[in-house]
C-alpha cells in the first residue's frame, strides 16, 4: 500500500462570502507527482493555499503525515515540511539569489538540500548568486523560486503554475530537474496550464471544475477527449 502524506477531506475553502472549492478529497503519496489541471478559476490555487494556511479550512480537512493541519498559521504548515512555490515567484527582488535562498532555509527540517545542492540543481543560479532578484530573467527567478522551497527540505512541495510565462526551452530546464527533486524523497503537487506536459510527468492526476474534481486517476487511463471534457465541461 503507498502512504499517504498528505491528504484533503471534504475540503471547502472560500474568500468571505465567497466559496471556492466544494468538497475536495484528495492524496498525495510519498515519493508521487501529483498533477493538478483544470482551467481558470477551477480552484487549483485555492487548493494549494488552503493546504499551505494561506486560505483558511476546518482542522479536519487536510492531513499531513496523518495529523490534522487544517487551518493552522502558514509559517507552522511551512515547518512541518510543506513548501508552496506560489504562482508569480514572489522573491525579495532586493535581495541577492542567495539570500533568497538563505530565507527559505530558516527553520528548516533536517535534510539533503544546501545551498550547494541549489547551485548544482540550478548552475546558473551559481554564478548569479550575488545577484539581485531584479537582474533575473522570469526562469531564473522561477529557479530561486523552487530553490528557496526547497531549502527548507520539505517532504511535499506545490508548484503554482510551475512553467507560466516562461519560453520553451526554460520550461525544459525546469522539468528536467524535476525527477530529481522527487528522488531526493520530496513528494509534489504540480499545478501547469500545459496539461499535456503536466500528464507527462505525472504519476496521477487530478482535475478540477469550478471548485470540485471532475476527474482523477492516472494519465493512462482516460483519453485526451475525456481529459478535456473533464477540464472544460464539454
Ligand atoms: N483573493 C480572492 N478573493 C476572492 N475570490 C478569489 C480570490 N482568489 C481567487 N478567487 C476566486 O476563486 C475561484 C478559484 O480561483 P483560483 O485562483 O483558485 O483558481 P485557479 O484554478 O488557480 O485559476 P488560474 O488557472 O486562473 O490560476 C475563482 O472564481 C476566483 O475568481
Ligand atoms: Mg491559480
Amino acid at each position: 500500500m503507498p502512504e499517504v502524506l498528505l491528504s484533503t477531506h471534504d475540503l471547502k475553502a472560500g474568500y468571505g462570502d465567497f466559496q471556492a472549492l466544494f468538497g475536495i478529497d484528495l492524496t498525495l503519496n510519498r515519493g508521487e507527482v501529483l498533477a493538478l489541471i483544470g482551467a481558470n478559476g477551477a480552484g487549483k490555487s485555492t487548493l494549494l493555499k488552503a493546504v499551505t494556511g494561506l486560505v483558511s479550512c476546518r482542522s479536519d480537512m487536510v492531513r499531513f503525515h496523518g495529523k490534522e493541519i487544517g487551518g493552522q498559521r502558514p509559517d507552522r504548515i511551512a515547518r512541518e515540511g510543506i513548501a508552496l512555490v506560489p504562482e508569480g515567484r514572489r522573491l525579495f527582488r532586493s535581495l541577492t539569489v542567495e539570500e533568497n535562498l538563505i530565507i527559505g532555509g530558516e527553520h528548516a527540517k533536517s535534510g539533503a538540500w544546501s545551498l550547494e545542492r541549489i547551485y548544482s540543481l540550478f548552475s546558473i543560479l551559481a554564478e548569479r548568486r550575488k545577484n539581485p532578484g531584479t537582474a533575473l530573467s522570469g526562469g531564473q527567478q522561477q529557479m530561486v523560486a523552487i530553490g528557496r522551497a526547497l531549502m527548507a527540505n520539505p517532504d511535499v512541495i506545490l508548484f503554482d503554475e510551475i512553467s507560466l510565462g516562461l519560453a520553451p526551452v526554460v520550461i525544459k530546464d525546469i522539468y528536467a530537474v524535476l525527477p530529481k527533486i522527487v528522488d531526493s524523497g520530496v513528494s509534489a503537487i504540480l499545478v501547469e496550464q500545459d496539461v499535456s506536459r503536466a500528464l507527462s510527468v505525472a504519476h496521477r492526476f487530478v482535475c478540477m471544475q469550478e471548485g470540485k474534481i471532475s476527474l482523477a486517476g492516472q494519465p493512462s487511463q482516460f483519453s485526451r477527449a475525456e481529459v478535456t471534457a473533464a477540464y472544460f465541461g464539454t
